[in-house]
């Protein structure tokens, strides 16, 4: 049986950062540990600034970590879409920021001690669908018009035929655990200061500056980046304007065999690919099975599905770890980075699509400018106070619908909830107690762990996740443990602990 653990993150051991304890004065406070937030908080340290980065459990923990380490500015099918909806000024302003993003981490693996792999690969995505020929004809034709180093292809390092593929060069990819660690190391060493199992549950912004707060502390400074995957501290909107997705992954030994560049295929079901240098040699990692967030379907048959298709097409010898993770794509499909609305000392960094460790890096750049008064050539690409173009208002009514039908349909269902009696040892689901709906799980030994089946951010009803045993919310993404604990936001409140009688 694999390991549940990212494989990113499997073995790294570096000593826990203290918690924030105390009442602190800083230039800026960074929120959020992952790939936007330690970029920025360390750009921002080489700029002088004093920089103090919070993070609610470990560097790297987040998205990041559980990602495939593809950093690349070939994200699927993009292209053509962002030029037919945004214009060709800003979908080249979205590729060039992402291409030079590769320059950029490289950079940054050149000054780390910690060794991340880091390899100049080519990034492919293909289709098998014969149907598909043209949309990838199509993206060809863009992302030339973009100067991207795009090139069509029946030729790729993949076991199987393709009946065509774009190919974008001297593209990378990376083992972000280490990566990680190696942008905080350089943070510390600039004289950054992190807090790690810090739990931010509080911003106030005055004319004076903003403070952020903790359970044991704060944080005052001039201003806050909020990095959390999806500002938890929302002044946008942006819970409104986002669609929050998970996807799982598996990393394989192979027997024979083996990869060399970066895939993932147009159309559905996604199957994104890349090597692994196991310690015990060759390997692969395999991701895909995407769904939205808190919809039912979350279950161990993803990992399952994905192990399926590794054996259907790679000599596997075993399955070594799996794990899972999500991310937020916004409704006009463009990250929103920058100083958030109505507010002058707020700023974010969220939506990435599921490409977010070039566009995570993008934000470093861009927020580190603003904050110190520079110029940056892609700001307005990301701009985070627009409110989208008319094309956002249809999937933007979806969400709005979506939210509405759990709020009330999820509401109605709980009053015809199964009672206690039906759970079994390992499962977990929305049960009547004492004329009350409550999200309850049964341990291996039997045990009924209870939680309000109520969401802390906006009250929709939380959804069991089989595959991570936690209670997922459909409308807006926040998760929690079986203890109500918050996994990830946009809530900061747990879900109060329920008595339930068996
Ligand atoms: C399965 C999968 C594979 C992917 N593969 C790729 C890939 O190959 N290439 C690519 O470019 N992108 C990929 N992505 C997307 C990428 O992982 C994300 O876009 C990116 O990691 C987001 O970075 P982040 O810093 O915004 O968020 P995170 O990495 O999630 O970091 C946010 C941090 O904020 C912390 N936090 C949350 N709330 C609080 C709080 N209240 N107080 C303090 N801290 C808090 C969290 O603990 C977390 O550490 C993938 C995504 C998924 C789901
Ligand atoms: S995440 Fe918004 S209501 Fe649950």
């Amino acid at each position: 049986m694999s390991k549940r653990e990212s494989v990113w993150l499997a073995g790294i051991d570096t000593p826990v950062r203290q918690s924030l304890d105390g009442d602190y004065r800083t230039d800026v406070v960074v929120i959020g540990g992952g790939v936007a937030g330690m970029t920025t908080a360390l750009l921002l340290q080489q700029d002088g600034l004093d920089v103090v980065l919070l993070e609610s459990e470990r560097i790297g923990h987040g998205s990041t970590g559980k990602s495939t380490g593809k950093v690349s500015s070939l994200h699927g099918l993009l292209y053509q879409k962002l030029i037919e909806r945004h214009g060709r000024e800003r979908a080249f302003g979205y590729g060039e920021a992402n291409q030079q993003a590769i320059d950029v981490v490289e950079s940054m693996v050149e000054k780390m001690t910690q060794d991340c792999n880091f390899a100049r690969v080519p990034a492919y995505v293909y289709t098998r669908d014969v149907d598909m020929v043209d949309d990838l004809r199509a993206e060809h034709e863009a992302a030339v018009t973009l100067s991207l180093p795009a090139h069509l292809t029946t030729d790729t390092d993949l076991p199987f035929d393709v009946e065509l593929a774009l190919r974008f060069d001297n593209q990378a990819r990376i083992d972000v655990g280490p990566y990680m660690m190696g942008l905080a190391e350089l943070f510390e060493a600039a004289g950054g200061t992190i807090f790690e199992n810090s739990r931010a549950v509080d911003l106030d912004e005055s004319l004076a500056g903003v403070t952020v707060t903790t359970e044991a502390g704060s944080v005052s400074a001039d201003s806050a980046v909020v990095a959390t995957l999806i500002p938890v501290f929302d002044r946008g909107g942006y819970f409104a304007r986002m669609k929050p997705s998970r996807a799982y992954g598996v990393a394989a030994r192979l027997a024979s065999g083996g990869l060399e560049a970066v895939h993932i295929n147009a159309g559905s079901p996604t199957r994104s690919t890349r090597p692994w240098e196991g310690s015990q040699g060759t390997g692969i990692v395999i991701v895909g099975e995407g769904h939205p967030t808190g919809d039912g379907t979350a279950s161990p048959g993803r990992w399952a599905e994905l192990e399926r298709w590794g054996r259907e097409h790679f000599d596997v010898a075993s399955f070594e770890y799996r794990w899972s993770a999500q991310d937020y794509t916004s409704v006009d499909e463009l990250p929103y980075i920058g100083r958030s609305p109505l507010s002058n000392r707020v700023y974010v960094a969220t939506g990435f699509r599921k490409w977010g460790l070039s566009n995570g890096t993008v934000a470093g750049q861009i927020l580190s400018d603003l904050l110190v008064g520079r110029d940056n050539p892609w700001h307005d690409t990301f701009d985070a106070t627009r409110l989208g173009d008319l094309e956002s208002i249809k999937p933007m009514a979806e969400i709005t619908v979506s939210v509405g039908k759990h709020f009330i349909g999820d509401r109605l269902a709980r009053l015809t909830s199964p009672s206690v009696e039906k759970l079994e040892c390992g499962d977990g689901m929305i049960v009547r107690s004492d004329g009350d709906a409550i999200a309850a799980y049964r341990d291996s030994e039997g045990t009924i762990h209870g939680v309000s089946a109520t969401c802390t951010h906006l009250g929709c009803t939380v959804q069991w996740n089989g595959a991570e045993k936690s209670w997922d919310c459909p409308c807006h993404g926040s998760r929690f443990g079986i203890d109500g604990c918050v996994l990830a936001g946009p809530a900061t409140d747990p879900l109060g602990v329920v008595e339930v009688q068996d």
